[in-house]
């Protein structure tokens, strides 16, 4: 007999298999019991009839409760009613283990309740679906750099100092007298692995004390950050929309299963191509204005700005040139127009925002020294960071895309909580 997984059920198609899972869900009438099994790789319906195993088999079934553990053999049929176009004619089932009692029954609960049981919760076919669908993002951000020469060099989590602000960092007692910082970004890391290996990227959590309860903000998140030497800021908007492109395409390729189980209308992803729209930050501020938004030319987007900009397009956008004062200390200012900076946003449509953020970085030694010090930031924990405008420096930049974003995007979620196996929040440490 063959062990199968059930997403391989149609290569045995005929024949008789074992599906070693779980009990989702079961309905019964008096001969016949329907067994929904998942064993991680799918879900399909069990057919066990009294007549093909037996009044005794059949009665251990009588009771079998959600989330049991089971291993059923039988026979696999095509049946084009059944979801994955397939069914199993059952000849016999063990009990592995009986659940009491689950929790999450099929009727509605409240997402404190299910996020208390999240470690129970990821079992559910949507949440399933999701995480299938971020391995699939993964996947692609990786065979997406590798396939173009990028190194995978990775950054440490404990760093000595801020890389995005000083009021989003977590600091962690490091040993008798030190404190550490759990890192925001990988970025001024990649910088020096950029100038060793040319094209680089990092890929690991990355932390931010938000304080804010949004449904954007997590306070560990995953991000992919490349780097690379010798390129502007046009270079960076170039990858960008080509990452963002792939990515997508891998999605709609591979997981249109997962992606038709959260209902998403892939239509609105079909329409993820090149080009993006490229606007300035001036020309998004008009479009705000027209819009009737209260919006002042010189501050960050918030949440509602980003959605009201994005659902002008159908494709991620590339916000660039911000003013100077709301971004980062490393952004390198235009030279024609020194008060905005070489940076950009990727947004994402249908109102989800920032993707991405990036842009090109600052190479002058001088300057870069000068922001430091505005930014009242310890020059002492810098110095390694000066090193690389002191020794050979180049015009480079990069960027960082955070991959909970991205996964809530394509997923069409409400929330980044649920694009993550155990999200990190404000108010969220458990389980
Ligand atoms: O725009 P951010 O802050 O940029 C950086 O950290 C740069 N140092 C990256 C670089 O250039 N190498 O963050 C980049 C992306 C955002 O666009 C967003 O997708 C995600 O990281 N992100 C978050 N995702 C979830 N929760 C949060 N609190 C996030 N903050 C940023
Ligand atoms: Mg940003």
């Amino acid at each position: 007999m063959t062990t199968a997984y059930i997403e391989d059920i149609a290569k045995h198609e005929g024949q008789q298999v074992r599906l070693r899972g779980w009990l989702h869900n079961r309905r019964s009438s008096g001969k016949i019991h329907f067994l929904t099994v998942r064993d991680g790789s799918g879900f399909i319906q069990c057919v066990m009839s009294k007549q093909a195993v037996g009044e005794e088999m059949f009665k251990r079934a009588d009771h079998l409760t959600q989330e049991s553990a089971i291993i059923v053999e039988g026979t696999a049929r095509a049946d084009s009613r059944a979801p994955g176009g397939y069914e199993v004619d059952v000849t016999s089932l063990e009990i592995v283990s009986e659940a009491k009692d689950y929790p999450i029954t099929p009727k509605e609960h409240g997402v404190d309740y299910l996020m208390d049981r999240r470690h129970l919760w990821i079992r559910s076919q949507r949440q399933q679906a999701i995480l299938r669908v971020r391995h699939e993002v993964i996947n692609g951000v990786r065979d997406f750099f590798n396939g173009r020469g990028f190194i995978l060099a990775d950054t440490p989590i404990f760093t000595p100092a801020a890389c995005e602000g000083t009021t989003t960092l977590f600091p962690v007692q490091y040993f008798e007298d030190a404190t550490a910082y759990l890192t925001q970004s990988g970025q001024l890391y990649n910088e020096a692995n950029a100038m060793a290996l040319g094209r680089v990227y990092s890929f690991g959590p990355t932390f931010r004390a938000e304080k804010s309860k949004t449904r954007r903000h997590l306070t560990e998140f995953w991000m992919v950050e490349p780097e690379m030497a010798y390129a502007t800021l046009d270079d960076v908007m170039q990858l960008a929309e080509d990452l963002v492109v792939y990515v997508v395409g891998r999605a709609l390729e591979h997981r249109k299963r997962e992606l038709q189980a959260l209902e998403r209308d892939t239509s609105k992803l079909e329409k993820v191509q090149a080009p993006f729209p490229r606007i300035s930050y001036d020309e998004a501020a008009e479009i705000l204005r027209k819009k009737g938004l209260p919006f002042e030319w010189g501050g960050d987007f918030g949440a509602p700005d980003e959605t009201a900009l994005s659902e002008e397009f159908d494709r991620p956008i590339c916000v660039h040139r911000y003013p100077s004062a709301v971004k980062a200390f490393y952004m390198k200012p235009d030279p024609d127009r020194p008060e905005v900076a070489l940076g950009v946003d990727v947004l994402a449509p249908e109102g989800y925002g920032e993707i991405i953020g990036g842009g090109e970085r600052l190479a002058d030694y001088d300057l870069l020294l000068q922001r430091i010090k505005e930014h009242n930031l310890p020059q002492e924990a810098f110095e390694w960071y000066l090193d690389l405008r002191r020794y050979g420096t180049v015009a480079h930049g990069g960027f960082g895309m955070g991959i909970e974003r991205v996964v809530s995007w394509i997923c069409g979620l409400e929330h980044l909580r649920e694009a993550i196996p155990y999200p990190r929040m404000l108010y969220r440490l458990y389980p």
